[in-house]
């Protein structure tokens, strides 16, 4: 594994298994959705029939939300500095993805811990707003993260991208080709 970690390759910083390191966050992050969209859906469904004994469940929910939440956000800082090569339009909206999906956190995190702690009345109003809120934002980042795989090739093997994408953004710091742009995968060439 290249340990010069900032000058980004075609390939990416992988060790060459068919697990590669940027593969920890899709394999992880989606805990975290399940968990924390279960959890808001499960709160609403206690508040529409009238069920405040589930409030430990949905509290339950969301912590188990954060904690593999913090694991997707590690294995997502890892994947940014390993990922192979890409569009630039995903570059610049991986910054997007992380920066939405860093504040969704936050928001969960404060929550849950009021939640757990108990240091809120019951039903906590402002916990409920802000739990929906959160779910909006955490589906657009999530699909921001969804775009960049599959319209902007980010964690796919560069093998099966055509070259245009290969040189768009390869997080390069030593190839002369690094900064030459592509937003869109030639698709003439998929089958
Ligand atoms: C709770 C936090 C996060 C969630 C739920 C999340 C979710 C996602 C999802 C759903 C995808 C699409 C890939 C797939 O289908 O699995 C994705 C891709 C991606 N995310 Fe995140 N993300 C989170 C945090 C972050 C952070 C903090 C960063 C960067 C600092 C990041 C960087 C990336 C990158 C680089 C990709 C494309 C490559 C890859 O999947 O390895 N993510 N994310």
């Amino acid at each position: 594994m290249n340990l010069a970690i900032l000058a980004h390759t075609e390939g990416g910083y992988g060790w060459g298994s068919p697990f590669e390191p940027w593969e920890f966050h899709p394999a992880l992050n989606h805990l975290p959705i399940a968990f924390l969209l279960g959890g808001v859906a499960v709160d609403l469904y206690a508040w529409w029939r009238g069920r405040p004994n589930l409030s430990s469940v949905v509290t339950g929910l969301l912590v188990a939300g954060v904690l593999t939440g913090g694991l997707a956000w590690l294995s997502g800082v890892l994947a940014l500095f390993t990922v192979p090569a890409h569009t630039e339009e995903a570059h610049w909206l991986m910054y997007w993805h992380a920066g939405v999906q860093t504040i969704v956190l936050a928001m969960f995190a404060w929550v849950a811990w009021k939640r757990w702690r108990k240091t809120t009345s019951s039903p906590w109003a402002l916990g409920r707003v802000l739990g929906w809120i959160g779910a909006a934002l955490l589906l657009v980042g999530s699909g921001l993260g969804g775009y960049i795989v599959y319209h902007g090739g980010a964690g796919i093997d560069p093998q099966l991208l055509t070259p245009e994408v290969r040189q768009s953004h390869t997080h390069g710091g030593g190839n002369d080709n690094s900064h030459e742009h592509a937003n869109t995968v030639d698709h003439d060439h998929r089958h």
